[in-house]
């Protein structure tokens, strides 16, 4: 069964005790919270205050993904906000083995985002380092974009590479995530789903989770 993490930047930001308390009833498994320092990405999102105060309000797992350059000066912050597991993308992040073992050592799950033009055979050598792969099926930094279809054949990839490896690493997809996308998303090897969009969007979030869930 999927895992499914609806994302909070498509969230009511002017109501998120409603929001979580939503979440928190629904059979979410995770909330993903998508933290843009815009230069990494052309966007910017929300920080550690707000982090915080949602990490405290959902009994979900905090899948914190950073879209930020240096993280490493931050994962300690994070882990202190709340993040359960936080994901670095490899191409803001020279040292990525190092990246790893902080976030681990801070007793988080440690996750690895790739780009949507960053091939999954980058991670052969660390494959069995990582929790976590998100693989984005947008470009990064706004919610709502459309599916990019070439993100199947990356999952099938990496499926095989984590086989391969006898890791027991999590396959995630970020972006463009839909009910009608899902199924073969799913298919394809991918463990979590992302939904932005698709889940508050909706007329009624909770059972569209629910669907989400029952793919
Ligand atoms: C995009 C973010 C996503 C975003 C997905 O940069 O990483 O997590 O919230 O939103 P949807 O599901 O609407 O594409
Ligand atoms: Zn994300």
């Amino acid at each position: 069964m999927a895992i499914i993490a609806p994302s909070l930047l498509s969230a009511d930001f002017l109501n998120l005790q409603k929001d979580c308390d939503m979440i928190n009833t629904s059979q979410a498994d995770w909330l993903h919270l998508d933290v843009m320092d815009g230069s990494f990405v052309p966007n910017i999102s929300f920080g550690f205050p707000v982090i915080e105060r949602v990490c405290k309000a959902t009994t979900k797992v905090c899948d914190v993904h950073l879209m930020i350059l240096e993280p490493g000066k931050y994962a300690e912050a994070f882990q202190k906000a709340g993040a359960n597991i936080l994901t670095v993308h490899i191409e803001a992040c020279p040292h990525l083995h190092r990246n790893l073992q902080q976030i681990k050592s801070l007793g988080m799950k440690a996750g690895v985002a790739l780009n949507p033009h960053t091939p999954v055979s980058l991670l052969a050598d660390i494959i069995q380092d990582i929790d976590l792969v998100c693989l984005m099926s947008v470009n990064p930094g706004f919610g709502g974009q459309q599916f990019i279809p070439r993100t199947l054949d990356k999952i099938r990839a990496l499926k095989q590479m984590i086989i391969d490896s006898g890791s027991s690493t999590l396959i995630e997809i970020d972006g463009g995530v839909t009910l009608d996308n899902a199924g073969a998303i799913l298919q394809a090897g991918a463990d979590v789903l992302v939904a932005g969009n698709t889940v508050f969007r909706s007329a009624d979030p909770v059972a569209t989770i629910a669907a989400l869930k029952k793919l």
